[in-house]
């Protein structure tokens, strides 16, 4: 516990992130988690996992930018990779943050980014906004809103991220059915106080396993990340027991977490789609990555030391 918190931590170090991106050692360990450094790279590991029967969303990494200049370069890498899903044929959606479009500088503005992202990406490419720490959940919210009331049809076109570890997340799974959005389900990757949200691993996996089961019976075609076993296994008995068919819904997971349950969950014919980062701001994902599970830090050292 006292690790995952100070990796947590970490994460969030500017100074610590200058030197990692100095470092090879550590950007060879980030490696683990993410599909290259520019748009070129990503090329041949999307590829692959499509061709082993998994979609892709991609996601540049940045988050929390405070800089015009660097929220243009921002939009721009995500028009270039528009094209180049398309140019390629690739089996990829978008994921991307709403602090990476400027809503830390102002939310009008991540709105306006976000608007015109989509607007691009119809009708073929799905965006997925992720959820970002608690002091931008309603925000997050907001703007989603927002954009659903103005555009009801791009209901199928853009989806927003709930975090099981929220006590909130009860009743933002039921508004976001009731305006059939599309949802991605995950346990929650920041450190949240217990004033809003369960600690326990049991209690954040008993109210995934609860709004799990709400979407599968009642969301449009949810999205269910996760790595954690027993939550797969739920899902695939209460779907099976509900006559809820494999097309209904879709399993994700982290590029590089747990790569043979990945391929064994594709080839039992369900959907599974593979989140996959790539850019060179790959610090406080990497940091998150390993806080989720700290022994990846020394199996990565250890493989890194053996080459
Ligand atoms: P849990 O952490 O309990 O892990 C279950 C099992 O998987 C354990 O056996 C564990 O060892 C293994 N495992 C988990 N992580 C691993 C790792 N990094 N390496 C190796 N093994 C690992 N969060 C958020 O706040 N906002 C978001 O928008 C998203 N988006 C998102 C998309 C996708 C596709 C996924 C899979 C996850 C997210 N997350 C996220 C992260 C999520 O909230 C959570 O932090 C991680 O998925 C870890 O939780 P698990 O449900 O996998 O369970």
């Amino acid at each position: 516990m006292l690790t995952r918190t100070l990796l947590l931590q970490m994460a969030q170090n500017r100074s610590l992130e200058t030197f990692a991106r100095k470092n090879s050692l550590a950007a060879r360990l980030a490696r683990r988690f993410i599909a290259g450094e520019t748009l070129e790279e990503i090329v041949t590991p999307v590829r692959m996992l499509n061709q082993a029967g998994m979609t892709v969303t991609l996601n540049y990494l940045g988050e929390s930018l405070t800089s015009a200049k660097d929220m243009e370069r921002m939009v721009i890498t995500y028009l270039d990779l528009m094209s180049l899903i398309r140019r390629e044929q690739l089996k990829a959606s978008i994921s991307l943050k709403l602090t990476s479009l400027g809503l830390d500088m102002d939310p009008k503005l991540a709105q306006q980014n976000l608007e015109h992202l989509v607007e691009v990406a119809l009708p073929d490419i799905f965006i997925r906004i992720d959820m970002e720490g608690s002091a931008y959940t309603q925000t997050t919210l907001d703007i989603f809103y927002t954009i659903l009331k103005k555009r009801p049809e791009y209901r199928n076109h853009l989806g927003v991220v709930i975090q099981a570890y929220l006590y909130r997340s009860e009743a933002d799974i039921e508004e976001l059915i009731r305006l059939k959005a599309r949802v991605r389900l995950c346990k929650g990757a920041y450190k949240e106080p217990p004033s809003i949200a369960f600690q326990k691993p049991d209690d954040i996996r008993a109210n995934y396993l609860k709004l799990m089961q709400r979407l599968l019976l009642e969301g449009n075609y949810p999205a269910l990340a996760t790595h954690d076993l027993q939550l797969i296994n739920a899902a695939k008995l209460f779907a099976n027991e509900h006559n809820i068919s494999k097309d209904r819904f879709e399993f994700q997971m982290l590029y590089g977490v747990r790569r043979p349950l990945q391929q064994q969950i594709a080839k039992e014919g369900y959907n599974i789609r593979i989140y996959t980062p790539f850019g060179d701001h790959w610090y406080p994902y990497t940091m998150r990555r390993l806080a989720e599970r700290p022994a990846n830090l020394w199996f990565a050292l250890q493989s890194i030391v053996r080459k």
